[in-house]
């Protein structure tokens, strides 16, 4: 059976990949940064599932994923058939301000900015790199990262999407980032892709102010006249469902490496 590292399996659509691959006999291993509280909500929520791990992995911290590299050598004899690149620097100050609001800050726009980089760029630059040494030994050869849409420069520009801009910018370098370890791997047999996961209720606006409230409708009504059959976030439980499928779908050959693609597979995001 195929093995799975993916990262950010504490909460989220991390620990819903992780529940919907481990139901059958793959070999699954969770990153996560509490590895303890962790281990505890598989304990209470996927007990006897033993083809879990659970390993340390941040992505700002190097050491971690060369380890979790090391360890996932020991648990599936040295190769690795999917690495999944879901963990992201989540941050709220930017979510519901544009791109010069936030620029009056600059101070805190530095320190914000550079945290989103160092995880989503930088970050999964080092996991990719302590991992492909195990990739090109799998069978399957997928390397697929939990992008976003607000990171895709057509539908930026055509529905003037002004928020979340240092996430989206953090995310345009991974996208770009996984282009470039396309470029050198996909000849190798590598497929590299970016998937973004639509838009998915993980209770990020759970402790939203009525201001902010607002400037999500904003956005809400733009995805409504970009896409009226959108009816609100989907649930982990589905977005996971569809992105799963859009990797099983994609491939070198049908010209997916490198591409950022919605969980339908295509550039329609909503
Ligand atoms: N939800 C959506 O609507 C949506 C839309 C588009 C894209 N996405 C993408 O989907 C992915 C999953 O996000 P989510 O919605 O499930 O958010 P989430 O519930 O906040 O989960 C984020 C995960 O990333 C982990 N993480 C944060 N910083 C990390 C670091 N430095 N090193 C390692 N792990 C780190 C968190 O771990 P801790 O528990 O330790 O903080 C957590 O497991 C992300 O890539 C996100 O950008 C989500």
């Amino acid at each position: 059976m195929p093995s799975y590292v993916i990262t950010g399996v504490s909460k989220g659509l991390g620990f819903e990949f992780l529940r919907q691959i481990s139901s059958t006999n793959n070999t699954v291993i969770g990153l996560a940064r509490d590895v303890a509280a962790t281990k505890k909500r598989v304990n209470e929520e996927l007990s006897g599932r033993t083809n879990i791990h659970i390993l340390h992995g941040d992505l700002n911290d190097y050491e971690t994923l060369q380890k979790a590299a090391a360890e996932t050598a020991d648990i599936t004899g040295g190769s690795l058939d999917y690495l999944i690149a879901n963990a992201s620097h989540i941050s709220y100050w930017d979510s519901y301000d544009p791109i010069g609001t936030l620029a009056q800050d600059p101070k805190r726009l530095e320190k914000e900015l550079t945290e989103h980089y160092r995880a989503t760029v930088l970050g999964n630059i080092n996991l990719y790199a302590s991992f492909i040494p195990l990739i090109l030994k799998g069978q399957v050869k997928k390397v697929i990262a939990i992008s976003t849409g607000l990171s895709d420069l057509d539908i930026t520009n055509q529905l003037e999407l002004e928020l979340a801009p240092l996430y989206a910018i953090a995310k345009a370098g991974l996208n770009m980032m996984t282009a470039k370890f396309s470029a050198q791997y996909r000849k190798e047999g590598v497929l590299f892709m970016n998937v973004c996961p639509g838009v998915v209720d993980v209770g990020h606006s759970r402790n939203t102010t009525p201001a902010q409230m607002a400037s999500l409708m904003t956005m809400r009504e733009k995805f409504q006249t970009y896409a009226p059959h959108f009816k609100g976030p989907a649930t982990p439980e589905e977005s996971v469902r569809d992105v799963i499928s859009v990797w099983e779908r994609a491939s070198i050959e049908k010209g997916d490496a490198g591409h950022l693609v919605s969980h339908f597979g295509d550039k329609q995001f909503l």
